[in-house]
């Protein structure tokens, strides 16, 4: 833990770690923005001026890497967060560009997209998960649930095709809201199915990759599922 020491109570669960500090230092709201942060310096999926989508945005951490990562304000850009919890805008690296919303992904409809996502988005991003529930398989079933809804918003998931409405520049419920050439985030608990998922994504991605970020707890299942360059 490069030279800090985590506190860690008598379950052994550690309370502070390097990434919690070094958030807290750099005025990140959450140790979840080195995630982000791993996953865009490899894959570079946040174009400078892009336009992103945020699933699951709060405390708003993926907000503040997704805003700074689309450059100097001058170059545009926008940052869309949705959260079924209330989520304030972080004061820091977000901008005018980041708009919030609370609602449950699995429930917005035609008239969100059409109102918010005239022009389609770059990036769809998903780090939706439950409280989980200690049980593994469930843990894993619930957290492939969210991925599926991200999927479906982002590249219409098993609707692709029904609804798609080629009249409308985002497509539709069965196309989904991601432009060619860009790329899906999701958060999964490894588990059952998840594997089978990754095969089904290829359908539309010309990459599709795993990974574990180093922020990412040791005791944890958590992995992030990435499609990468929209067919
Ligand atoms: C791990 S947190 C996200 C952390 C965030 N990426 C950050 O860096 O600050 C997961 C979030 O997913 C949200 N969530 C879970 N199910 C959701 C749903 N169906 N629709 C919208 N948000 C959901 C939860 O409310 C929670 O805030």
């Amino acid at each position: 833990m490069s030279g800090m020491r985590a506190r860690i109570t008598r379950t052994g669960r550690v309370l502070e770690d390097t990434f919690f500090k070094q958030a807290k230092a750099k005025g990140y709201v959450a140790r979840s923005a080195f995630k982000l942060l791993e996953i865009q310096q490899k894959h570079k999926i946040i174009p400078p001026g892009g336009q992103v989508l945020d699933l699951g945005c709060h405390p708003g951490a993926w907000l503040q890497v997704a805003c700074e990562s689309l450059g100097l304000a001058k170059r545009g850009g926008r940052v869309i967060g949705v959260d079924i919890q209330e989520t304030r805008k972080p004061d820091k690296f977000c901008d005018d560009r980041v708009s919030i919303f609370q609602a449950d992904a699995r429930e917005l409809g035609p008239e969100f997209w059409a109102e918010h996502c005239p022009g389609g988005f770059d990036v769809v991003l998903s780090d939706m998960c439950h409280f989980t529930l200690g049980n593994s398989v469930a843990d894993a079933y619930k957290s492939l649930e969210l991925a599926r809804t991200a999927w479906t918003i982002a590249a219409g998931g098993e609707l692709a095709g029904e609804q798609a409405d080629p009249n409308l520049p985002w497509g539709g419920p069965g196309r989904g809201v991601l432009k060619p050439g860009g790329s899906l985030v999701m958060k999964l608990l490894q588990g059952s199915g998840t594997q089978e998922f990754a095969t089904e994504l290829r359908r539309d991605f010309a990459k599709v990759a795993w990974h574990r970020p180093k922020a990412t707890r040791s005791e944890s299942k958590e992995v992030f599922l990435l499609g990468l360059k929209r067919k």
